[in-house]
């Protein structure tokens, strides 16, 4: 089976999604960009828990499957996909998970655009509040467009986060660090509401977010596992 290795790592962050508690039922989606231009998708309808790299497809960038095991269609989350790869050259990956207290900022209508935690101003920057799509329509792309070249990490209104990276280790560890933030944000309001960090230290904060290639490009185990590609 062609890119054998990117099949299981793409699984292997299924699994982690699941396992953390992200998505139920078949929710969540994943894809990555392969080097000839198409993209690795997983299937629609199945649970994160039981993707194995058989089930997933091999789709152009208009959507249309060229590879997979009959009965599996490409997700019906994959317009939103395809639309961040098309306005941003430089993302490789796209995560979409349901993260239980990232998701209730975007059900409750909350961005994360604070700037209150040195670590999450470094990996991921601010985190805005995309407007309302119906999943699956064109609605969703459209309401992300706007902030896809500032941003790597969305939450969608009322439906749950999505994140690109360069490399699929980076667009899941900024899943990761969405969330962890997401509940810091809230312990923070719990205790009277988060401070934020002055300017001038945001400032030096977004100059060492340049100068970090493992979250800004691509990630180390980014060679290791694309290495049946090249
Ligand atoms: P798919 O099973 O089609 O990928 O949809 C899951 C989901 O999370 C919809 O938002």
């Amino acid at each position: 089976m062609r890119y054998m290795e990117l099949r299981e790592q793409l699984c292997d962050v299924c699994h982690k999604m699941w396992q953390l508690g992200w998505v139920a039922a078949n929710d969540g989606n994943v894809t990555v960009k392969l080097p000839d231009g198409n993209f690795l998708a997983t299937p629609t309808g199945i649970s994160k828990s039981m993707i194995t790299p058989e089930k997933l497809v091999i789709i152009d960038a208009e959507g249309r499957v060229l590879e997979g095991e009959p009965g599996y269609k490409p997700s019906s989350e994959i317009k939103m996909h395809l639309r961040c790869y098309r306005e941003r050259e430089d993302v490789g990956a796209v995560v979409h998970a349901h993260p239980p207290t990232a998701t209730g900022y975007a059900v409750a209508g909350k961005s994360l655009d604070q700037y209150s935690m040195i670590e999450t101003v470094i990996a991921i920057g601010s985190i805005p509040l995309t407007p309302y799509g119906t999943p699956s329509t064109d609605e969703v792309p459209e309401a992300i467009t706007p902030y896809l070249a500032e941003h790597d990490v969305f939450l969608l209104q009322n439906h749950g986060a999505l994140t690109v990276g360069a490399d699929l280790i980076t667009a899941y560890y900024r899943m990761e660090t969405l969330e962890l933030f997401a509940k810091i944000s809230l312990a923070a309001h719990l205790l009277g509401g988060a401070k934020e960090i002055e300017r001038p230290q945001i400032d030096k904060l977004l100059y060492l977010r340049e100068h970090y290639y493992h979250v800004t490009g691509k990630h180390p185990g980014y060679k290791h596992y694309n290495k049946d590609e090249q």
